[in-house]
């Protein structure tokens, strides 16, 4: 045998080992043409068995073609692999049979969820649930409900004005006025809503969440008011939480209270979330001051009547014992994954 015959020979066995591995329509048919091929008893070490035949001089040249065959096979062979791996990767990638993935649901907001809560404790009390503007008048946020003209929160460095005699609300106590000056008496309302002031820090941001109370029938009184909040702490928080009212001062009430729970943390022991006092500051309360009732229309003499405020967001930050009010809007996550 010649060696020109000998490469002639191999050249035609490489195209028609090429040819072979593109037709393979799966890996099956791929793995009978490579050992068709390249297989121990294959075509192509069967051609190498002819080398023996060659002239001498004529070896190196007809090795370096059939090496050069070999190289140009594998690679091909291994092309056509990947070829078909990535086709049945795809086909394969729709299995109907498999198990629908769960969609991870959302959840409702700690502070949503809270202000409901609060809500509802106070509604299966008679009370209902009725919202007001978040931009307001200075008439409704202060003089409606009694602030001096001099008062520091009606000054541009504690409210958030937004001019023309606007500012967002400091408080939700002007649904108060709102909701008086709307409608007879009586009044049994509890009011959520957002509230802006110049504050920001680890227990303070410049946008909150109160819910303010009212209650406005005849013959209301201060023990009214304790009962009606003894009710709420028992609920929100435990059974036989205790409370007190410490004298206070707000323009709308008078007289005017802070409330304290027992300390949530230490039981009253004294710890430092209640600063080793025992007690808790949670909100604002007192007797609807009759000025007031002269905004609205109300007499003073027939009715009387309570009203309290709390924040939305020291409230969760007390039963879920958070350390700061900004995690609750930093929108983070994997904050909010951890109340489902
Ligand atoms: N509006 C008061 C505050 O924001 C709370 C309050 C409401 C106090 C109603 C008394 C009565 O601090």
């Amino acid at each position: 045998m010649g060696k020109q015959e000998f490469i002639g020979e191999l050249g035609a066995l490489q195209e028609e080992a090429l040819k072979a591995f593109l037709d393979a329509k799966d890996e099956a048919a791929l793995e009978a043409a490579r050992v068709r091929f390249l297989g121990a008893k294959g075509l192509l070490p069967g051609i190498s068995k002819k080398m023996g035949a060659l002239d001498k001089d004529a070896r190196p040249e007809a090795g370096r073609a059939l090496n050069e065959a070999k190289g140009r096979l594998a690679s091909a062979l291994n092309d056509r692999l990947a070829e078909l791996k990535g086709a049945a990767l795809k086909r394969d990638a729709i299995d109907v049979t498999l198990p629908g993935r769960p969609v991870p649901l959302g959840s409702r907001h700690l502070i949503a969820r809270t202000s409901a809560e609060i809500c509802a404790i106070f509604a299966r009390m008679g009370l209902s649930i009725t919202e007001g503007p978040e931009v307001e008048s200075d008439w409704y946020n202060f003089e409606a409900l009694n602030f001096p003209p001099d008062h520091p929160s009606r000054d541009m460095q504690q409210s958030l004005f937004v001019g023309d005699g606007l500012l967002l609300r400091t408080h939700t106590s002007c649904v108060q006025i709102r909701v008086m000056e709307s409608q007879p008496p009586p009044v049994w309302i509890v009011v959520p809503g957002k509230t802006y002031r110049r504050d920001d820090d680890l227990t303070h941001s410049p946008m909150f969440n109160q819910i303010e109370g009212l209650v406005v029938d005849k013959g209301i009184t201060m023990a009214d008011l304790k009962g009606v909040l003894q009710r709420f702490v028992d609920e929100y928080f435990a059974e036989g939480t205790k409370i007190r009212l410490r004298p206070s001062f707000f323009p709308f009430t008078e007289p005017s209270a802070e409330v304290d729970i027992g300390c949530v943390s230490c039981g009253g022991k004294g710890c430092r979330l209640c600063k080793g006092t025992g007690w808790l500051e949670v909100l604002g309360c007192g007797m609807v001051n009759p000025a007031l009732y002269h905004n609205v229309g109300y007499d003073p003499s027939e009715v009387s009547g309570f009203a309290f405020g709390m924040g939305v967001d020291r409230m969760a930050m007390l039963k879920y014992k958070l350390d700061a009010i900004g995690r609750f809007y930093s929108g983070d996550a994997r904050f909010l994954r951890q109340f489902p």
